[in-house]
């Protein structure tokens, strides 16, 4: 019989490392790689971009089976397209950044996406590295392993300047940190499968620790995963 996939849960907020991390864990074990929050990024550009407001739970409700979402799962290249367009570059802009908590929040809009990424994490071979807010706690809670990583409100706000930087308009820091403070409760407080830690997760805090560093410590865990199954 064939060897069940491996599944890897990488779950916690934004500006700990997570994409970086996720990508490069799946690329050196030869996994695919599902980035979720591109998933929910692309539904709310779809939303924009129809005109939906993205303020009424009803109106992205009554269209959340609309957009056509199909995530690529080559880590080296995690392209993802709405409707056949590619809109890796579009879905990082300020206009999804401001409404996408706000989409993520909805029932229908999470109750589709979840089912687009059980499907796609069935039928990864060997594997996949799932990351996101709600991985471990909802979307696969049977997962090989789980990771939770968190950093310190500053180290998160740095990181995140830090892929601002050379852009127009960059932020200060301090504006930063509230942003993420703002999206953070926004994700934590939501009725609808929140951002949380499982129980069973690892929680690795990664303010002090390079990425290098954390990308070693996830490729051991698996490795004593697939050494104890
Ligand atoms: O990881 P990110 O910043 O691209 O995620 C964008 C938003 O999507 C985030 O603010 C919350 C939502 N999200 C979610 O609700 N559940 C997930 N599994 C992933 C992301």
């Amino acid at each position: 019989s064939a060897t069940p996939a491996l599944i890897v849960a990488i779950d916690g907020p934004s500006g700990t490392g997570k994409s970086s991390t996720s990508r490069a864990v799946a690329a050196r074990l030869g996994l695919r790689y599902l980035d979720t929050g591109a998933q929910y990024r692309a539904a709310t550009w779809w939303m924009l971009r129809n005109g939906i407001d993205t303020a009424d739970p009803a109106a992205v409700a009554a269209a959340a089976g609309k957009p056509e979402i199909v995530s690529g799962t080559d880590p080296a290249h995690p392209a993802i397209t709405v409707d056949g367009a590619d809109v890796s570059g579009p879905i990082r802009g300020p206009e999804v950044t401001g409404a996408v908590s706000a989409v993520s929040a909805v029932p229908e809009i999470r109750a589709r996406i979840t089912e687009l990424q059980r499907s796609v994490a069935r039928s990864a071979v060997p594997g996949i590295v799932v990351e996101g807010r709600d991985i471990g706690t909802t979307v696969l809670p049977d997962a090989d392993l789980k990771i939770f990583l968190t950093a310190s409100p500053e180290a998160r706000a740095a990181r995140r300047n830090g892929e601002l930087a050379g852009t127009t308009g960059a932020p200060t820091l301090e504006a930063t940190r509230e942003a993420l403070a703002r999206r953070d409760a926004a994700d934590s407080g939501r009725a609808a499968s929140p951002l949380a830690k499982a129980a069973d997760a690892v929680e690795i805090d990664t303010s002090e620790l390079t990425l290098e560093q954390v990308i070693a410590h996830i490729i051991t865990l698996v490795e004593q995963r697939r050494d104890d199954a």
